[in-house]
């Protein structure tokens, strides 16, 4: 098999890898010939090297999950996440962001001269400068105990009018904070912001009053609504060798919804930019 993307015989580990885009890039990184870790708080039906369970706003069972990972990996897939409406605040932000931050964290030590990350953030993370206060506020609790006791003080608390966008703003940030010291240990991080998918996640926004009306106003200009696997292949194409001078960076993947956006051709609903 050709190996151009690099992938075959290497350890990657996927989170979010049960459904929608991580379940796109397992299937994606067993057909070029990876071994896939594949974590969530549901079951994996992949035929993946191991399956392990991990609640991933849960320290211990972000660690007792990392104990059962190889020594050795060469690529990180950050792709667990929820809405919100309708999970709560808290648990966004734990979910999305800070349980996200801890397992890569725990594993940087883990990863391979010429590795790579990629997360996926989310077209409203794009709104990141004109909340870089809030989020810089946030991000400067570092731990992941005092990042989940700043999220229920007053202050953490007040991020609730547009808890899922402040996650994923702070995932867009946390990036940029860590590319320069990441390249001088030869890894890689990048993250997308994608435009609607269809997947549980939207399903689950549509049960709560959160469907197509809405979504709509984001779709690219041509409408269409992406899948799992459009989403999976774009993370498993940046975190492949093809890219390997490509880091720390924001990549829509939205087929030019940002374009029209930065053009002024469109209403810029969240105050978004590059
Ligand atoms: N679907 C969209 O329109 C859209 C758009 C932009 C960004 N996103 C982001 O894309 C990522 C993937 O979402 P998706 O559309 O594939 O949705 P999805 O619901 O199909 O997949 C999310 C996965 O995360 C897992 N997960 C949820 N909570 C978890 C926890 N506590 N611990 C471990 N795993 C957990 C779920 O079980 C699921 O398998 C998310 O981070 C989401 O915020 C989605």
């Amino acid at each position: 098999m050709n190996n151009i993307l690099g992938y075959q015989n290497e350890n990657v580990v996927v989170t979010g890898a049960a459904s929608g885009m991580g379940a796109g890039c397992v299937q994606r990184l067993l057909e070029v010939g990876a071994n896939v870790y594949a974590l969530d708080i549901n079951d994996v039906d992949a035929p993946v090297s191991k399956s392990i369970k991990v609640n991933i706003m849960d320290k211990e069972s972000i660690t007792a999950a990392v104990a059962e990972l190889p020594g050795e990996i060469f690529s990180l897939f950050n792709c667990a996440g929820v809405p919100c409406p309708p999970a709560p605040t808290y648990n966004t932000m734990m979910i999305n962001f800070v349980g996200m931050r801890e397992l890569t964290r725990q594993l940087l030590p883990r990863m391979k001269k010429n590795s790579s990350i990629a997360s996926v953030s989310s077209t409203a993370g794009m709104a990141w400068r004109s909340n870089r206060g809030n989020v810089d506020t946030f991000l400067a609790n570092d731990s992941f105990e005092s990042a989940a006791a700043w999220l229920q003080t007053e202050e953490g608390s007040a991020i609730s009018a547009d808890a899922y966008a402040f996650s994923k703003q702070s995932m867009i940030v946390y990036m940029f904070n860590n590319a320069a010291e990441l390249a001088r240990r030869h890894i890689r991080i990048n993250t997308i912001c994608p435009s609607p998918t269809e997947s549980a996640f939207t399903e689950q926004m549509a049960e709560i009053g959160l469907g197509r009306d809405i979504t709509d106003f984001f779709t690219p200009p041509n409408g269409l609504y992406a899948t799992g696997s459009d989403m999976g292949d774009a993370l498993v194409a940046i975190n492949s060798n093809l890219f390997r001078f490509v880091s720390g960076c924001l990549i829509p993947v939205d087929w030019g919804y940002t374009a029209e956006i930065t053009a002024g051709q469109r209403d810029n609903l969240l105050n978004i930019s590059l």
